[in-house]
């Protein structure tokens, strides 16, 4: 079998994608072969946590991982620090109010994206006088480092020097705060669905060229019992993230004294679950166009899964962290003062001050990034409540 064979992707279902490029797809090849070749190691079928993570991550290939344009207006998708600076001030903010209490400190920031979340906060934090020790960031994607570093040099070069790039996690004695923003959106999740009261697990094979998704048993570790847990009806299908529960443990492990900031799009669990939401969250970003289905030409598109925030909450519990608080993305913007950097703006400059609305519009109005994100809090040795959840604290809906 030739190691360049071509791959057969069925549109999706009712939605006509734009057609990739023959170099994209060529590209997709090799990563299917990849994929394939794995598979056949393991016996002819992956878990789909696995594929996932092959499709996002494998070296060199994965969609994060590899070289095409994935962020902001010519990509497949927009976060927030690509909407508007005022993200990044905002949380910079918050990180003062934390720095503040515990005498200084490092920020960390995971999956960093194009490093314009970097750039404004450390922009923000030299404006006001309070730059950390060290601005850390922690990325998987070689070629996102390289962005991170353009970004940083074009938009901060004298600040650029603070930041180095983590290959693990920091050691243990971390003081600071650490920062996520849309990284656990972005961990490959196991599917599951409800069978006659039995767990099954989806699997990806390969039918001739194509790939397809099958159910049977649960071979992973703790899926079954995991589900069971969550006590759901006969039929209901969805996605838990098994690989975020360590992650954060190993945070409680290594931070010792600050705050950890969570931001992404998600629920607390019973929404989560919630019988309308029976098919699960999994979705797929090609330029701009949102759709299910994963198997659709592996590495040329993002899969993501929202968050439960509950099972997060939980997870830093054990870690031994408290649970600072947890909020809509809207209302901790404004908590960090928001409504007072609109008012610093000067409304005779009247393009950067339409600007500047029209960015705060898309990241805090409800059928915008307003109330689908949220942010979770979580934090070690701070007294005073985090300045974020001062307007609305929701931790009751965890
Ligand atoms: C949707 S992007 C978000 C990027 C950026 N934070 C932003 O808001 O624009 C997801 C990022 O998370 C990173 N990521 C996923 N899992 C990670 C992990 N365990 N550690 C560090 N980064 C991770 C990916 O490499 C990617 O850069």
């Amino acid at each position: 079998m030739s190691d360049n064979r071509p791959y057969v992707t069925r549109q999706p279902d009712h939605l006509e994608l734009p057609q990739p490029g023959d170099e994209a797809q060529i590209h997709s090849d090799l990563l299917s072969n990849h994929i394939r070749q794995e598979m056949e190691r393991a016996g002819g079928r992956l878990t789909f946590d696995r594929f996932m993570e092959l499709c996002l991550y494998a070296p060199g290939l994965g969609y994060y991982v590899a070289g095409a344009r994935k962020f902001g207006d010519e990509g497949d998708f927009v976060t927030a620090p690509e909407i508007s600076p005022i993200f990044g001030r905002c949380l910079a903010r918050q990180c003062i109010q934390v720095f503040e209490q515990i005498g200084g400190g490092d920020l960390l920031e995971f999956g960093a994206g194009t490093g314009a979340m970097a750039a404004d906060i450390l922009a923000e934090l030299h404006r006001l006088d309070s730059l950390p020790g060290r601005y850390l960031i922690l990325e998987l994607s070689p070629e996102l480092r390289i962005r991170q570093q353009e970004t940083l040099q074009e938009r901060v070069p004298d600040l650029a020097h603070m930041v180095q790039w983590l290959e693990d996690l920091p050691l243990p004695g971390f003081k600071g705060v650490v920062l996520a923003n849309e990284v656990l959106d972005a961990m490959p999740v196991q599917r599951f669905k409800i069978e006659s009261g039995e767990v099954r697990e989806q699997f990806v094979l390969l039918e001739g060229d194509t790939f397809s998704l099958i159910w049977d048993d649960p071979i992973t570790p703790g899926l079954a019992e995991a589900v069971m847990d969550l006590g759901l009806t006969k039929g209901y299908e969805s996605e838990l993230n098994l690989r975020a529960l360590p992650w954060i443990q190993e945070l409680g492990e290594r931070v010792d004294t600050g705050a950890v900031l969570l931001i992404d799009y998600g629920y607390p669990q019973a929404e989560y679950y919630h019988s309308q939401r029976s098919e699960g969250t999994l979705m797929c970003h090609y330029r701009h166009r949102a759709h299910p289905d994963p198997l659709w030409f592996p590495g040329l598109q993002d899969i993501t899964a929202h968050v439960d925030f509950t099972a997060i909450a939980d997870a830093g519990l054990k870690a031994g962290f408290d649970i600072a608080g947890f909020c809509t993305q809207a209302y901790f913007l404004m908590g960090c003062g928001l409504d007072g950097m609109l008012a610093d703006s000067d409304p005779n400059d009247v393009d950067s001050h339409m600007r500047l609305v029209q960015e705060i519009k898309r990241l805090t109005l409800p059928t915008a990034m307003g109330e689908r994100f949220k942010v979770l809090g979580m934090t070690r040795g701070i007294k005073h409540p985090l300045i974020g959840f001062g307007m609305r604290d929701q931790r009751e809906r965890l």
